[in-house]
């Protein structure tokens, strides 16, 4: 069963490290693994804009570069002042998430008020599979 609260609780926390002088937009987000654990993450922008690293990308990288891989659930959160909207996981943040997570990985999304569950399948359906290249 996925705490919600506490992934978004870790998510609003990780938000708070944000280095986005650019886009002043700060994204968190909380990872969690099969195993229980749970990575946090957020976006790392550069003078070089598109160099800038979202929160998702953020936390998978550090989850795979100390041996998690198997993920059930993310939390992502975002907004420039107080979060009023849900902020939705980018393109190349989906493509990415389906590298490693099944179609039932649950995105939660939060808006300040209330939350919004949804699943990569949903999200992004028909995508480009490593099975494709083999
Ligand atoms: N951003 C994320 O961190 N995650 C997303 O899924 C959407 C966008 C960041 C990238 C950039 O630093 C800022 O939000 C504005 O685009």
């Amino acid at each position: 069963m996925v705490n919600y609260d506490l992934l978004i609780k870790e998510a609003m926390l990780a938000r708070g490290f944000s280095y986005s002088p650019y886009s002043h937009f700060k994204v968190g987000c909380a990872l969690l693994c099969k195993n229980g654990k749970i990575y946090t993450g957020c976006n790392v922008e550069n003078a070089a804009y598109s160099e800038a690293i979202c929160a998702e990308r953020t936390a998978i990288v550090k989850a795979v570069s100390q041996g998690d891989t198997e993920f059930s659930a993310i939390a992502i959160v975002g907004g420039i002042d107080e979060i009023t909207d849900f902020t939705y996981p980018c393109g190349a943040c989906r493509q990415v998430m389906s590298e490693l997570c099944s179609e039932d990985f649950e995105i939660v999304l939060y808006n300040g008020k209330e939350r919004k569950l949804c699943t990569l399948g949903q999200l992004f359906p028909n995508f480009f599979k490593k099975e494709s290249i083999k």
